[in-house]
């Protein structure tokens, strides 16, 4: 089918929109780079949350909504909260990743360019090793180098950051680079056997090139310039706020900038409207997360206070920072020193049954196995907590 009509036909389809990961998956399909794979198969099905029909016609979007093709089920199947869809793929477009467009070769472009080559994968930054060792299996074999950057290969350093430090390395020794949207380690040899590499070159190496550290730099401030997340978790009443607004305090009196993400001011504008489910507290939590990440991102200090009472979405958010910029509090009153607290007069309500599934009475809170920091309230002071909590950032070099 023209892609203009199958276009069309995936504008009235019900839809499934992609995670980058996935749309990874879809591109290296599309392309060839997992041949004979021609659809999601095998070990790598497509997840969804919901059930199809064999013979339905789901539309594939990327995150932006832009229509990438048209998945044919052959086969669902459900994979713990998930369904597992196996089937054909028809394609629309091939996803629009941002920058670098003359990177993003195909098997096909790089084996007519370059033929048969060696592979230099960084792991993330190339080093001088790596270089020497490429430059080495290029002479003895006399192919060519080629440097791959996968595009979403976990750690998570800015693609754009390694993309221009392969460059510099790659300049180096004269090799290509390419540009691979892979996502999952374990799909590494295969794509590069489909991308003509007949030897992998080992990665690593202490010593770092020059023109790669300049980079790694920016990339990679000291960290007393690097933005950092303070999460405070705790039952209801534990003095979260109090103490982060202590923090907030002595931050502003240090000439540092922030922004507090309080759970109950959250409440009424970003989540406004969410309840206490644990789908709409992980939802609340996530919404945090991310706002906190983005602040991160760009070298501000975010002081979150939220129960946030599960473990794994904690370490969601986490995930959602940069190594080690993650920072969990963990305000550790006990039970029934917040129950005599009740500064707001929940617990009162929640005793006399006037409201339900109320934390610390009949809903559950996981206390962090590992935090960054325990805090005690009963004998110490919101100031002398936040005096900690201060140290504490001295101590880890982000302040
Ligand atoms: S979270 O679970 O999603 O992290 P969040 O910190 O935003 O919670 O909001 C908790 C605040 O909402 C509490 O401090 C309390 O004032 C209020 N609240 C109202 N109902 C509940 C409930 N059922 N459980 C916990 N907190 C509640």
């Amino acid at each position: 089918m023209a892609s203009h009509d199958l276009a069309r036909e995936a504008a009235a389809l019900d839809a499934i929109q992609l995670t980058e990961p996935q749309a990874c998956l879809f591109e290296l399909i599309i392309l060839g780079a997992l041949a004979p794979l021609s659809g999601f198969d095998g070990d790598h099905p497509l997840l969804t949350a919901r059930a199809y029909s064999p013979g339905a016609r789901v539309a594939l979007r990327d995150g932006f909504n832009v229509r990438l093709g048209v998945l044919t089920v052959a086969a669902c199947e459900a994979a713990g909260a998930e369904f597992a869809l196996r089937g054909p793929v028809e394609v629309i477009e091939r996803p629009r990743w941002r920058g670098f467009d003359s990177l993003r070769l195909t098997p096909a472009e790089l084996r007519q360019r370059t033929g048969p080559c060696v592979a230099w994968v960084p792991s993330p930054w190339p080093t001088l090793e790596e270089a020497w060792r490429a430059a080495a299996h290029s002479r003895e074999s006399g192919l060519p180098v080629v440097l791959f950057v996968p595009s979403h290969l976990p750690p998570h350093v800015s693609l754009a950051a390694r993309v221009r430090a392969s460059l510099a390395a790659a300049a180096e020794i004269g090799a290509q680079v390419v540009i691979v949207p892979v996502a999952v380690a374990a799909l590494l040899p295969a794509v590069l056997a489909a991308y003509g590499a007949g030897q992998v070159i080992e990665s690593g190496g202490d010593s770092q090139l020059e023109a790669v550290a300049a980079i790694r730099h920016t990339e990679h401030p000291p960290r007393r310039e690097q933005g950092f997340c303070l999460w405070f978790t705790g039952l209801p009443s534990a003095g979260k706020s109090t103490v982060a607004a202590e923090v907030a305090t002595m931050l502003e009196e240090r000439g540092r900038r922030f922004t507090f993400l309080d759970g109950d001011v959250v409440r009424t504008h970003l989540s406004k409207g969410l309840g206490f489910s644990r789908d709409d507290r992980d939802t609340n939590i996530l919404r945090i997360g991310w706002v906190a990440s983005e602040i991160v991102r760009h070298g501000g200090v975010a002081l979150c206070a939220a129960v946030s009472p599960y473990e794994a979405t904690r370490e969601r958010v986490r995930a959602m920072m940069g190594d080690g910029q993650f920072l969990l509090i963990y305000v550790a009153t006990p039970a029934e020193v917040c129950e005599t607290r009740d500064v707001k007069g929940f617990y009162a309500q929640a005793r006399a049954g006037a409201i339900t599934g109320f934390t610390g009475v009949d809903d559950p809170y996981e206390a962090p196995a590992t935090p960054s920091l325990r805090l005690e309230t009963g004998e110490t002071t919101p100031r002398d907590n936040a005096r900690a909590v201060m140290e504490f950032l001295v101590q880890e070099g982000f302040l």
